[in-house]
């Protein structure tokens, strides 16, 4: 029924802004060099538009690195892989103050972290130390070392990289950090066709990877802050700002919406989670080629603002009721369908 009074505001669609169209060239680019996987894809560029981190959930081989790499060829941006291990140390990604002998001073060494798109990979492999570094720094945009603050660039983007098998030796990221990230996504095995497509790419070899198929810069990082700016003036409708808002105070009681719902939930989705969702919606919108977001960039968005954010009770593991299973539960209660 929402999606119906909000199907009933169609403004006339405006001209996409050059900066709209290079937005959807760089999702084509995107989608040359990686087959399938559209919804990583669609997220990638969800999380650029917005500014927001992007966590990527998915077994080894799924094309993560690779994608995140096309995403920095493509946006002519500045790239850096992290590879987080258990022996990693805070200063070891954010740089330090070195002493240099010859000024009689110290000196900040800018560390990885110091590039517009940051591939953290395994984040999981790391401590608890390092992973509060790396949260802070993406909440802050900003590193503190020594009392001094360092302002990182202003494109700072990180995606994280999660293996859902490897449990052992591995740090879990506290659910109370979780919430910096942007987006949850999860990524998985590609279809038979896609299979074979992946193999036969492969397979035409260098031609293929040296030729054409290639994303090379399709927009620069001004294009994308000031998309950015036009993605927060895309519209939304009173009637989908309350249903997120709903929706996501649905997350923390969710018995009062549907009494077999109670008890699943130990703790709720948190205020940052109606903004995420919110801009998100906008982004997605905005890549899609239109300048008001819809019911449908919502359905399509809260399982991935929403799982990493809600901290399920041990009944509800008892019951096979996930967070995935709870928030597509929730969406009809709130009437989005
Ligand atoms: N959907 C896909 N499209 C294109 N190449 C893929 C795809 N899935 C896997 N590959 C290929 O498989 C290999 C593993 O990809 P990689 O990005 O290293 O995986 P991950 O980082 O998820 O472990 C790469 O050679 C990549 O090109
Ligand atoms: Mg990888």
């Amino acid at each position: 029924m929402l999606a119906d009074s909000i199907a009933a505001f169609q403004p006339a669609p405006a001209p996409a802004s050059p900066r709209q169209v290079r937005i959807v060239a760089l999702r084509a680019a995107l989608a040359r060099r990686i087959v399938g996987q559209e919804r990583l894809l669609d997220r990638m560029v969800v999380a650029l538009l917005t500014g927001g981190h992007l966590l990527v959930e998915g077994l080894p081989g799924l094309a993560k690195t690779t994608a995140v790499k096309a995403l920095a060829q493509a946006v002519q941006a500045s790239f850096q892989r992290v590879q987080f291990t258990p022996d990693l140390l805070p200063g070891d990604i954010t740089g330090g103050d070195v002493f240099m002998p010859a000024q009689g001073c110290s000196r900040f060494v800018a560390g990885p972290l110091f590039h517009d798109i940051v591939l953290a990979d395994e984040i999981n492999r790391a401590p608890a130390k390092v992973q509060s570094a790396l949260l802070e720094a993406m909440q802050e945009r900003q590193v503190t070392v020594g009392g001094a603050t360092h302002g990182l660039p202003p494109l700072f983007l990180v995606v994280a990289t999660q293996n859902p098998l490897e449990q052992s030796g591995t740090y879990p990221l506290p659910e109370a950090q979780l919430d910096r990230f942007l987006l949850h996504a999860v990524v998985d095995y590609p279809s038979a066709e896609q299979e074979r497509t992946i193999l036969d790419l492969d397979l035409a070899g260098d031609a293929w990877r040296r030729g054409a198929e290639q994303p090379r810069a399709v927009v620069d990082s001004d294009t994308v802050l000031q998309a950015r700016a036009e993605v927060r003036d895309v519209h939304l409708a009173d009637s989908l700002r309350q249903a997120i808002v709903d929706l996501v105070r649905a997350t923390r009681e969710p018995q009062l919406r549907d009494a077999s719902l109670a008890g699943l939930v130990a703790a709720g989705a948190s205020p940052r989670a109606v903004l995420a969702l919110a801009h998100a919606a906008q982004a997605l919108a905005y890549l899609r080629g239109r300048d008001y977001a819809t019911a449908d960039d919502v359905v399509e968005l809260a399982p991935d603002v929403l799982r990493h954010r809600i901290v399920s009770t041990l009944e509800s593991e008892l019951r096979g009721v996930d967070a995935d299973a709870l928030v597509r539960q929730l969406l009809r209660r709130c009437g989005f369908d």
